[in-house]
């Protein structure tokens, strides 16, 4: 996702300088970058963000005008295996960087946030979560993105430092790390191996393409008003076993590949975000269709299909 937001910036803001800082865990891939090589406007620094002394000595060096936190460890079933690298990236790593934003006087920060952070809904249920809805996560993940997101409001509030927060549905695209939902499937039936799927397959989610999630955050990070949190939604809701039956059909396959497993503990039920604030404000609508984003994604990964090989 950080990659496609500096592929759309590149492209709207060619004369902006952009850094990106990526610790280059296994979730990374510099592939979704190559666009940029060769470009002098382009840095990139392997780092940490909770490493204090390279962030505080990065922030020094270059002077930003703004700074976009999408770095994250973000994979629900890794966060319940274990907690510890959630809890150091996704909050101690947003502390080291509020601090160097206050210490630097950087005018903007916008952390990259998720849906994950309201808990879940019943199924069957029509009401979706405001930006005034309680926080409520249901696993170690969104624990720590929500914890992330308070900290954020804490230092807007302490010491007026200018934060924005985007809350998103899930995202689906190119370049996504193969441990994702629709990358995986995808790479199981093109291997035609089982895909599968937790419990009955009746979990909803709703989905944006990682470049109208890219639009979102450029007009919050240039427009947005600090201290206030954004929901980022293309308003398209769908279960799990009927986004797979989708993507078999796009492959021409059957839904014998199907293979139900134990569910995830916690697994949350129903996402749903209201995102009529974003729309009000900006006038944003998501420009790519559910049908044609998982159509064209589908083609991506069959056209690329050594991206992410081995995860
Ligand atoms: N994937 C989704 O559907 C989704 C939905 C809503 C919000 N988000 C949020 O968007 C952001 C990006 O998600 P993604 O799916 O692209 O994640 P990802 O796991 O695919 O990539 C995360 C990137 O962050 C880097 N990273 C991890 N820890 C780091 C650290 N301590 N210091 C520096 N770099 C580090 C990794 O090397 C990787 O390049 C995350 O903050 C996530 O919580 C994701």
């Amino acid at each position: 996702m950080g990659s496609s937001f500096i592929r759309r910036m590149r492209k709207t803001h060619c004369d902006v300088e952009i850094v990106a800082l990526d610790a280059l865990t296994y979730a990374s891939d510099m592939r979704s970058l190559s666009a940029l090589s060769g470009d002098r406007l382009f840095k990139f620094v392997e780092g940490d963000i909770s490493d204090r002394d390279l962030v505080f000595s990065l922030f020094e060096k270059e002077n930003f005008d703004a700074v976009v936190n999408y770095a994250a460890e973000t994979h629900v079933d890794n966060s319940i295996r274990s907690s510890s690298p959630f809890l150091i990236s996704n909050v101690v790593g947003v502390g080291v960087l509020l601090d160097a934003v206050n210490r630097y006087g950087t005018k903007r920060f916008h952390q990259v946030s998720t849906d994950e952070v309201y808990g879940d809904l019943p199924l069957g249920s029509s009401s979706s979560f405001s930006e005034m809805s309680p926080i409520h996560p249901s696993n170690p993940y969104s624990a720590s993105k929500a914890s992330a997101d308070l900290l954020c409001l804490s230092y807007f509030r302490t010491y007026g430092t200018p934060v924005t927060i985007s809350r998103s549905v899930n995202n689906y695209g190119p370049f996504q790390n193969s441990e994702k939902l629709i990358p995986h499937s995808i790479r199981q039936i093109m291997c035609g191996e089982p895909v599968p799927i937790y419990g009955s397959g009746e979990n909803i989610r709703s989905w944006i393409h990682v470049s109208d999630h890219s639009r979102a955050v450029e007009r919050i990070l240039f427009d947005g008003r600090v201290g206030e949190v954004y929901n980022i939604s293309a308003g398209f809701e769908i279960s799990n076993i009927e986004l797979i039956r989708r993507i078999l059909s796009i492959m021409g396959k059957s839904d014998d590949l199907i293979s139900f497993v134990a569910d995830r503990p916690g697994h949350d039920r129903r996402y749903s975000l209201d995102f009529a604030k974003l729309r009000s404000t900006f006038s944003f609508a998501p420009l790519i269709s559910f049908d044609d984003g998982l159509s064209s994604t589908v083609r991506w990964y069959a056209e690329n299909a050594d991206f992410s090989e081995g995860v």
